[in-house]
């Protein structure tokens, strides 16, 4: 499974892209905001550091105001990716941006069949919000799984990019689930690593190697 950065700082990028484990990055309007600098400058740096795929969403509501940024977001650098909501101006702009080999990521996806649609549209990703679901009290990670089982059964090639991931669990959930990519705020990558039983370890590993140590000196 690949794991994006779902965020906007190139402050963060460039640190967990350190580690080796990034397959890419998801952005939306509200990550971008808070960064200072101009919006493609940025999309530019962040394709310069993952060398993966990174989406950047457009603003505009309609077809042909999404189809312009589209186009200009895809020029910004062959990483990129055009995120577009699942509404009906959007579906249309997925079908024509795929038509033109630009790939297109369908967001703000909260029902099988919304990524029904997605997939038929051409998607190179979907992207499920999962956390937003269970905000409201609905089972996230199911949606996950009605989404993978119906892209199997008709070998559809969209990627299932489960997004608004909150906690460890939901990645670990989608892996097990077969999903194609987790995306994920820094922290709760951060979160992957931690296990008490690993520092309890290490700590104990290196106490008995400098008590040896000592005997020996
Ligand atoms: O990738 C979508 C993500 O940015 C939404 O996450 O936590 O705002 O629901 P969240």
């Amino acid at each position: 499974m690949k794991l994006f950065v779902d965020t906007g700082s190139i402050k963060d990028i460039e640190a967990i892209a350190s580690l080796g484990i990034i397959d890419g990055v998801t952005t939306n309007p509200s990550l971008l905001a808070k960064e200072p600098g101009d919006f493609r400058d940025n999309l530019k740096r962040i394709c310069e550091i993952v060398q993966g795929p990174v989406s950047g969403e457009v603003t505009a509501t309609d077809t042909a105001g999404m189809l312009r940024e589209g186009r200009d977001i895809a020029k910004i650098d062959p990483h990129m990716v055009v995120k577009v909501p699942l509404t009906r101006d959007g579906i249309r702009a997925c079908k024509t941006l795929a038509g033109e080999g630009i790939r297109v990521n369908v967001t703000l996806v909260f029902s099988a069949a919304q990524a029904l649609l997605a997939a038929k549209a051409g998607a190179t990703f979907v992207s499920p919000f999962v956390g937003r679901l269970d905000d409201v009290a609905t089972d996230g990670m199911r949606l996950i799984r009605e989404i993978v089982d119906i892209y199997d059964n008709y070998a559809f090639k969209t990627e299932v990019l489960v997004a608004s991931c909150r906690h460890p669990m939901h990645i670990v959930e989608a892996a097990r689930m077969g999903a194609d990519i987790c995306t994920c705020p820094p922290a709760v990558i951060d979160a992957l690593f931690n296990h008490p039983l690993t520092n309890i370890g290490l700590e104990r590993f290196l106490k008995d190697w400098e008590k040896a140590q000592a005997v020996k000196a």
